[in-house]
Formats: C-alpha cells, sequence, structure tokens
C-alpha cells in the first residue's frame, strides 16, 4: 500500500516558553521532528507532508534539511488537528493510497508499531494507536465495542463513564487519505474546545457503516514533548534505551549512565567507551576501537584498532583509519589521518591529512586559518612533526621528511628532509648568574 506521511507540527509548544518552535528542540542531537520524520519512514511513505504553523519557516528549513523532498503546507490558525489534517489536501493531490497521521512533538513511535497499523489496515478502514495509561489524564479516550472501535472521546467531552477508560489515543491514525480529508469535511467544532478534533473521524467513519480499529503500543512510546521537563525526560529515556541497545549489539560501555549517544550514533562489536564520553550527531565507531574518558566527538569515523583519548576532541569531518592514536587535549577537524598515524598530546589537526604511520609531536598546530580563508595541511607517510611545529598552511610536509621542534613551517619540505625554522641559540656563558646578582642587588637597594 502507497502510504503518505502527514507530521502535525503546527502548534505553538507554549509550555516549552521558547522562541525556539516546539518541534525544534532537539532530542539526542536532532530535532523532535526529525524524529517523528524517522519514525514514519517505516512506511516507506510515497510523499510527506509537514503542516506548520508557529515559526513555520524554520519548521520548513529542518524538515527539508533532513528530506529535501518534503511538502509543507501552513495551518494559519490553530483549530485543532482534525483542521490541521485538512490542510494537506492540496499536498496530496494526486495521491492515491493510506495516509498516516503522527505528532512532530511525539518522538518514540517505534517502526514495528506502524507495522502493526499497516497489518490492521488489511480488517478496518480507519486504524488508530492506543496504549493503556497508567494515568489517562486529559488524553482521549478509545471507546470499543469488542474489538471494534466505535468512537474516540476528548476528555474535556468525555462522561464520568467514559473517562474510566485508560485505553487512550495516542493521535496516530491509519486510513485512505481520500477517505480521511472526506470524513473531516464533514465535521464540526461543536466540543468542548470549540476545535476540529481529527478523532472525530472514528465516529464519522462508523456512522458510514465503515470499521475502526485499534492497535495498542507500550505507553512509553506514545511520550510527547510539552514542557522542558518533558523533555529532559524524553532525552533520558533516548540515552537509555541506546545504552542498552549499543550493550546489546556488543559494545562495552564501562559506566554506561555516563555515554551520551546521538540518534543516529554507530558502534560497532567490541568497540570499548569509556565512562564519560559525548558522541555528538554523525559519529561512527568501528569495532574493536577504543574511546576513552572524557573525549567529545561529532560528524567524525574512528576505524577499527584506533584509541582515541582521553579527553580527545574529533570535530566534524575527522577521519581515523586503522590503528590511529589521538591522545589528550587533541583536537581534529576536517582531517584524515591514515593507517597507523599518531597525535598523542596537545595538537589541533584541521583541514588536513597525516598520512599513514606518520608522527605528530606534542604542541603541534596546523594554522589553517588566516582570518577570512581555510588552508589545507598535507604530511606525508612516516613523516616526523617535531613538538611544537606550527604548520602554517597551505603547506606540504614530505614523506618520512621531518621538523625540528619549536618550527614555524611555512614553506613545502620535500620528502626526506628535515626542515628547521626557529631562530638559532646563542650560549653567553655566565651570564645567567651575573643578570640574577643584578637583579638581586636592585631588589636589596629598594628595600633599603
Ligand atoms: C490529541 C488528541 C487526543 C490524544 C492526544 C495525545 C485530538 C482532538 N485529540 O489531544 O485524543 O489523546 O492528542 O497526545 O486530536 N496540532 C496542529 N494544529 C492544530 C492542533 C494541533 O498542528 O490545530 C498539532 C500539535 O502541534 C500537536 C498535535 O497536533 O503536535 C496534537 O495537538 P494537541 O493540541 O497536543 O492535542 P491534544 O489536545 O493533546
Ligand atoms: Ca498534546
Amino acid at each position: 500500500m502507497r502510504t503518505a506521511l502527514v507530521i502535525l507540527a503546527a502548534g505553538q509548544g507554549t509550555r516549552m516558553n521558547s522562541d525556539l518552535p516546539k518541534v525544534l528542540h532537539p532530542l539526542a542531537g536532532a530535532p523532535l521532528l526529525v524524529h517523528a520524520m524517522k519514525s514514519g519512514a517505516a512506511l516507506a511513505p510515497a510523499r510527506t507532508v509537514i503542516v506548520t504553523g508557529h515559526g513555520g519557516e524554520a519548521v520548513a528549513a529542518a524538515a527539508r534539511a533532513h528530506d529535501p523532498d518534503v511538502r509543507i503546507v501552513v495551518q494559519d490558525e490553530q483549530l485543532g488537528t482534525g483542521h490541521a489534517v485538512a490542510q494537506t489536501r492540496a499536498a496530496l493531490d494526486g495521491f492515491d493510497g493510506d495516509m498516516i497521521v503522527l505528532y512532530g512533538d511525539t518522538p518514540f513511535i517505534r517502526p514495528e508499531t506502524l507495522a502493526a497499523m499497516a497489518q490492521a489496515r488489511q480488517h478496518h478502514d480507519i486504524v488508530v494507536l492506543g496504549f493503556q495509561a497508567a494515568d489517562p489524564g486529559r488524553y482521549g479516550r478509545l471507546v470499543m465495542a469488542d474489538d471494534r472501535l466505535e468512537r474516540i472521546v476528548e476528555f474535556k467531552d468525555a462522561t464520568e463513564t467514559e473517562r474510566r477508560i485508560s485505553l487512550c489515543n495516542s493521535g496516530v491514525v491509519l486510513g485512505d487519505s481520500g477517505l480521511i480529508l472526506d470524513l473531516i469535511a464533514t465535521l464540526s467544532n461543536d466540543n468542548a474546545s470549540g476545535e476540529y478534533y481529527l478523532t472525530d473521524i472514528v465516529a464519522a467513519a462508523r456512522a458510514r457503516g465503515l470499521s475502526a480499529g485499534a492497535v495498542t503500543c507500550d505507553e512509553a512510546e506514545t511520550l510527547g514533548v510539552n514542557t522542558r521537563a518533558q523533555l529532559a525526560a524524553a532525552e533520558a529515556a533516548f540515552q537509555a534505551r541506546a545504552r542498552a541497545g549499543a550493550m546489546e549489539d556488543g559494545v562495552t560501555l564501562v559506566v554506561p549512565e555516563t555515554v551520551f549517544f546521538a540518534h543516529d550514533t554507530v558502534l560497532g562489536r567490541d568497540a570499548v567507551i569509556e565512562p564519560n564520553v559525548i558522541l555528538g550527531p554523525g559519529v561512527s565507531v568501528e569495532s574493536g576501537a577504543r574511546i576513552r574518558a572524557f573525549s567529545h566527538l561529532e560528524g567524525c569515523h574512528v576505524s577499527c584498532g584506533a584509541i582515541v583519548g582521553p579527553f580527545a576532541r574529533l570535530r566534524p569531518g575527522a577521519e581515523l583509519a586503522e590503528d590511529v592514536h589521538v591522545g589528550n587535549f587533541v583536537e581534529i577537524k576536517n582531517a584524515t589521518l591514515e593507517q597507523g598515524a599518531k597525535a598523542n598530546h596537545l595538537s589541533y589537526i584541521g583541514d588536513a591529512r597525516v598520512g599513514a604511520a606518520a608522527n605528530i609531536g606534542a604542541g603541534t598546530v596546523t594554522c589553517n586559518y588566516d582570518g577570512v580563508f581555510k588552508h589545507r595541511t598535507e604530511i606525508g607517510a612516516r613523516a616526523f612533526i617535531g613538538s611544537d611545529t606550527m604548520l602554517v598552511a597551505p603547506v606540504r610536509v614530505g614523506a618520512e621528511a621531518m621538523t625540528g621542534s619549536g618550527s614555524v613551517i611555512t614553506e613545502d619540505v620535500p620528502d626526506g628532509a628535515i626542515a628547521i625554522g626557529r631562530a638559532r641559540q646563542v650560549n653567553k656563558p655566565g651570564l645567567a648568574r651575573k643578570l640574577m646578582q643584578k637583579l638581586k642587588d636592585a631588589r636589596a637597594r629598594r628595600q633599603n
């Protein structure tokens, strides 16, 4: 079945008390909205339509950054979830198939759950995702007759008896897109909120003799974010699951609760992650690599056998080949370190290529930025960069070349050559003692 994914993201999110639209608040390094888009991807949607409102431009930009083909529609006034879905009519013009509706602030719906809904669609015209709520609170209630869904009643409109129902509406709905839009067109807003409720399509479908059913999922999947506290709770839930998942996949987390994952972290089997490591977006670590304590990684790749840290920083574009060592207080940005290269102490390597088995001495800096442009540094295989070398880019150090400690390298160094770019040392015999005596004498005169 062809499916269109519709994500509702027009709400203001007042309770976040933020200038940022709610769905753009990040969870595990990606906007909430992107989590919803990734959930919906389970149904391989033929079209994705995002309903925006408050902060529409920024929301549209974030959606396009994740999927350039998304269609954006604007709901100028938030007149209810039914009204929001109605705004997709033009964007779904010419589309024939099902529609799945998700919320942009609900990041945890699992692919398996959506697959179960698609399965249930074989028996029902409309399928709703429900959950048994520990505390049903103000959720809409699913009114069932045996295993058929009769209608959904919003908390505000529910009778005392209906409020005792613990089977609640998650908001996720699946059905033929043409049918859903037709049913919405018949809805009224004559209810306690004065809104067009998407939930009312169930009763409307039943009145036409169509069938509706409910699939249930764990309450944790339906967790929506309305407040900063709920955002923090969602982050904690994400991290707990990511840690457990990594360990199941054969990753060693020495102290799991101190390792932070991103939405797209990839860790190979037998990778070891020591305590207090932050994995930002876009990190992949191959099998057998070790990330030592207090390291911060984002947008980088660490190959098999590599050792990173403690206290290392890998920034976007850092590519570490097999058996590379990056030690304490070393920052790598947009640079490739080829097999067996080492930068063990206190260095900055940016916009560079470091050849296989090259050794970068302590305190080396690639001076890559002239204030306007970035320039590249090329270091050949087996080169030896002496401690405290400043490599003023653009510059190339050849294979098996060496630089003297403390050098400022402004010109290319041929293969196999030694480059020394520093003032020659001069020794003045006895002068240190003489100078010290002079200073002491001066102090004695002042004190008298
Ligand atoms: C909705 C459901 C309720 C369910 C609950 C689950 C309806 C009428 N009620 O209630 O049964 O238990 O979700 O969380 O559907 N939105 C728009 N435009 C609008 C209104 C809402 O885009 O005009 C978006 C919001 O940004 C949000 C989502 O739709 O992402 C749900 O809206 P919200 O106001 O939170 O619905 P609830 O009243 O919580
Ligand atoms: Ca809500």
